[in-house]
């Protein structure tokens, strides 16, 4: 069987999803996982475009062994160089770089002549070759570049240099049998092909990823880009777990090996989901809710007198048997700490008896704590690290003949603040009244609250957007009172926007 290597992009496409961004422990968090996961390769963010990229760049460098760590750089001089810095401590480290080579990109975005791409591109690789190893090159949108101009383009990026050669379907335009093609035309057309392994990195405008990426290995590719979740710019990219999974349950047809441990698949879409805040929806392939739910009393009938009636797949293969009811409060402190290590969830010692307080004040609330409710216990740990403000106490008081009012005290460093107001709810109440304490003014735009576990005492998750100072930011909280849980979410987004403030920004590609 051929092996394809697997390009994971959750902490760098897969970050740039509205609303996916990540603090820098909790994107070492994510790469611990992908390496458990088995990944090739981690692309860990795009250094030059904060701080904290860049930090999170190296922290993974770091800390993170197995899998080649990656950094993103277009193809000019300073984001080079802060790649290059940022990854140097890796084990194997790997430069990602790219720039446009469609005539639209080249025209209207670059206003850049075709020979100053290819001089640009040549350039870059060259450097980047200077200072590691392994150069990755991507001629972005490349789907919608001409082809003779994209041959060209390879192989002089090869004879520079490059040893990996990506071509992005970065608009998700192509169809698979046009993409399969494609690849073989490029594989026929460019002559030094042989020296370099060809990638490919399929979004899902028409949820195509999949299906594109897999006409592309019939056809020569052997690397292939994807996200935890299919998750990244727009409506994301090629899925991990279909992707993978769709090689290992069609072996008679794509006679392809990876060498992801599938029975981790479950444990990284949780943990990815949980982080980032994006529910899973419940019919997505092979991680949804429902993947391996049978409603039809004849589906159910033959799945119970042979399995394979109905399921190509099973539970087991992508790591589900665990089961989801874990731990009550008799559990004690090993229990907690074992189903930890079961999920994948490292904590720092100091952090572990955080949780596990944390742990038992939930179990005193609700008799049966699922590994989801573990996943926030412990984001709200690994969380941000950057509580500005945090909330000690919160009072409302509301019903259909009283006017909603609330009170906060808000704590930041050694100064307390309480004030209270009312509002249109209790929830309104809560955030007018932290708006005061704080001496801000912010607007919701989007407010969404949804139960994490089956049952009524189940822990609420809240996410909120707000505007501050004309720029967005995304908070969530959990509770199982969704009021609390609609001011810890409202309080991160404050504390997020507090941090952005801190970083000096950039932006992404
Ligand atoms: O979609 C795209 O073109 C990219 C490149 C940076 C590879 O993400
Ligand atoms: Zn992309």
């Amino acid at each position: 069987m051929e092996r394809i290597y697997i390009f994971d992009t959750t902490l760098r496409d897969g970050e740039q999803s509205p609303g996916a961004s990540m603090s820098v422990e909790q994107k070492y968090e994510v790469a611990l996982q992908l390496a458990r996961l088995g990944v090739d390769a981690i692309e860990a963010g795009f250094p030059v475009s904060s701080p904290q990229q860049y930090n999170g760049c190296r922290l993974i460098a770091e800390r993170v062994r197995g899998p080649i760590i990656v950094a993103l750089a277009r193809a000019v001089q300073k984001d080079l160089e802060s790649a290059c810095e940022a990854i140097a401590p890796a084990e194997r480290p790997r430069i990602h770089t790219f720039i446009a080579s469609s005539p639209i990109h080249m025209h209207h975005k670059l206003n850049k002549k075709p020979e100053e791409v290819i001089e640009m591109a040549c350039r870059s690789v060259r450097y980047a070759r200077q200072r590691v190893e392994e150069v990755e090159f991507s001629p972005e949108d490349a789907t919608r570049s001409e082809l003779d101009f994209l041959c060209r383009l390879i192989e002089e990026v090869i004879e520079a240099g490059a040893r990996i050669i990506n071509i992005p379907d970065t608009v998700g335009y192509a169809v698979p049998e046009e993409f399969g093609a494609f690849i073989g035309k490029i594989m026929a057309g460019v002559p030094n092909i042989d020296k370099a392994i060809v990638s490919v990195h399929c979004h899902n405008d028409l949820g195509l990823g999949v299906a594109n990426s897999i006409a592309a290995i019939r056809n020569g590719a052997r690397q292939v880009e994807l996200t935890v979740n299919g998750i990244g710019e727009r409506a994301g990219n090629a899925a991990l777990e279909e992707f993978v999974m769709a090689l290992k349950v069609r072996q008679d047809i794509l006679p392809f090996s990876t060498g992801i441990d599938t029975r981790q698949i479950y444990n990284s879409s949780r943990m990815l989901a949980n982080i980032i805040g994006f529910p899973i929806p419940r019919n997505k392939p092979v991680v949804g809710e429902n993947a391996f739910a049978h409603e039809a009393g004849i589906h159910q009938d033959g799945v119970l007198k042979h399995r394979a009636t109905y399921e190509i797949m099973t539970p087991e293969d992508v790591g589900r048997d665990a089961g989801t009811l874990v731990l009550g409060r008799h559990s004690g402190k090993h229990g907690f700490l074992k189903r930890l290590q079961e999920l994948g969830l490292v904590l720092a010692s100091e952090n572990q008896e955080i949780a596990y307080q944390r742990f038992l004040e939930l179990a005193d609330r609700k008799k049966e704590v699922y590994d989801d409710d573990i996943f926030i216990i412990v984001r709200d740990q690994i969380g941000e690290q950057l509580d500005t403000y945090t909330m000690s106490y919160f009072n409302f008081y509301s019903g259909n003949m009283a006017v909603p009012t609330a009170t906060v005290r808000i704590e930041s460093g050694s100064e307390s603040f309480e004030e209270a107001a009312t509002g249109d709810g209790p929830v309104d109440a809560v955030f007018n009244a932290i708006d005061r304490a704080i001496g801000l003014s912010t607007k919701l735009l989007e407010y969404t609250v949804h139960a994490v576990t089956p049952g009524r005492e189940a822990l609420g998750e809240v996410s909120v957007t707000v505007e501050i100072d004309g720029r967005r930011f995304i908070g969530r909280g959990a509770s199982t009172d969704i009021i609390e849980a609609s001011a810890r979410s409202y309080l991160n987004a404050i504390n997020r926007c507090k941090a952005a403030a801190k970083d000096s920004g950039g932006g992404t590609p």
